[in-house]
């Protein structure tokens, strides 16, 4: 359902208020596939219920894991994985996803096809079918390997020590769970740190995980079950954290504030955003303040490698130029990030160009943005960006076409939305 519209007829009372963002997807993937793989009960509370998550679970329920929900919300996990999966694994939208259980099928004794939507499958995959191959597993995949579909069969893995060409946690991520069931330890090497939620997480079940630097091992062995808790989504925050530094103040309780995840904080702090933050509740608050341009450049990339397109749009409202570089990677995600970000602020009258591995955007300063004909490239960031961008900077009615794109992560946002800035906003 990636073809419906939002319309958005922006008050010029800009932004107030407290956002209850809804469970980190990233960690939600984890959580689900964690569980999957230890044998037992686990809980998982605060789960996102958005669509690429819900794929995940679906895909894991192919393989006989069993799920239920409480009435509380709580997720209870009856994992173990007990059979071949019996259908092909649909993982929608979800680049977190298809990779991530690339890593568990290339472990499983058994054959499995991963794929997913249109998007998805334009995305690079042989970044994860080459060392999957390498240690072992059977794989092969559409455009000699390169793109979903995947076909793996696996099982006899030996651990390897691979250097990743692009800082990845999906890649990464991909390699630790195979490296659960290879012969002997299997090593990870990045040129960037990225999100540490894999290591973390499987450390907190009972897998054997070293870091040196940027340099991740695991070793072969079993999970226990575990309670998970969800903290809010940092990525999800980012865009009330731009609405609010452009146009207002808004509060998030319970956010995860941890390692490669809250940079995007820094980043609004150096245009002279007011962010408050106390990292023992997860607690932000953000306000409005003279933005001015920055300069991002490849080692700030990883740890914001999903707020830019929002971060844009406060570059979008400052005064002066903000420069990004080295972010070539944005080219590869949900849409090709660096042409739709700077086609979404160009739609608002805003001057940005496309350079190779970023963009350059003239900042505003005070000056409203025109409302805007955006069109999403199917693209749930580049969507709810924009949407930030009609109700912070502009007065009159914009359009965001691809809007179901949105409820790949943050089905709620509208009614977040409309209730912050008191927006009309509806989607048809
Ligand atoms: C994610 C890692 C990032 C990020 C994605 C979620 C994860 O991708 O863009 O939205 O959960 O590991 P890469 O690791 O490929 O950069």
């Amino acid at each position: 359902m990636h073809d419906s519209v939002l319309s958005v007829s922006a008050p010029a009372s800009g932004v107030k208020g407290t956002v209850q963002v809804p469970g980190d997807k990233s960690i939600s993937h984890r959580a689900l596939i964690l569980s999957a793989l230890a044998e037992g009960t686990s809980t998982i509370t605060g789960l996102s219920r958005a669509e690429d998550p819900t794929h995940t679970r679906g895909a894991l329920a192919q393989f006989g894991v069993e799920f239920t929900d409480q009435p509380d919300g709580t997720v209870v996990v009856h994992g173990g994985l007990r059979h071949e999966p019996v259908d092909v694994l649909d993982c929608g939208n979800a680049g977190t996803g298809i990779r991530l259980l690339s890593g568990v099928c290339a472990g499983f004794d058994g054959l499995s096809v991963l794929t997913g939507d249109q998007y998805l499958r334009q995305r690079p995959m042989g970044r994860v079918t080459e060392p999957l191959r390498l240690m072992g597993a059977q794989v092969d995949a559409r455009d000699h390997g390169h793109l979903a579909p995947l076909v793996i069969r696996g099982a006899g893995l030996t651990g390897i020590s691979y250097e990743l060409a692009a800082a990845s946690a999906q890649v990464k991520s991909c390699l630790l769970l195979a490296g659960l069931s290879a012969a002997g330890p299997t090593t990870v090497v990045e040129p960037h740190p990225t999100r540490a939620h894999t290591e973390e997480m499987l450390l907190a079940t009972g897998a054997r995980v070293e870091i040196n630097g940027t340099a991740v091992t695991v070793h072969p062995g079993p999970l226990t079950p575990a309670g998970h808790h969800v903290p809010g989504d940092p990525s999800q925050a980012a865009f009330w954290a731009v609405a609010a530094a452009l146009a207002g103040e808004i509060e998030m309780p319970n956010l995860y504030l941890g390692f490669g995840r809250a940079d995007f904080l820094n980043v609004l702090r150096r245009m002279g955003a007011d962010v408050q933050m106390e990292a023992s509740t997860g607690s932000v608050r953000v306000a409005a303040a003279s933005l001015c341009g920055v300069e991002i450049t490849g080692a700030d990339v990883p740890g914001i490698v999903d707020e830019i397109p929002v971060l844009a749009v406060a570059a979008a409202g400052a005064k002066g130029t903000t420069v990004i570089t080295g972010a070539e990677e944005l080219r590869v995600k949900e849409s090709d990030r660096i042409a739709s970000t700077v086609a979404m602020l160009n739609a608002f009258g805003v001057r940005a160009e496309e350079r190779p591995d970023g963009m350059v955007i003239h900042g505003q300063g005070d000056r409203a943005f025109t409302p805007g004909q955006v069109d999403s490239a199917g693209d749930h960031r580049i969507a709810m960006a924009a949407a930030v961008a009609a109700v912070a900077r502009t007065s009159g009615q914009s359009t965001i076409t691809g809007w179901g794109s949105v409820a790949t992560s943050y089905p709620g946002f509208v009614e977040d939305l409309v209730a912050v800035s008191g927006a009309r906003a509806q989607p048809i």
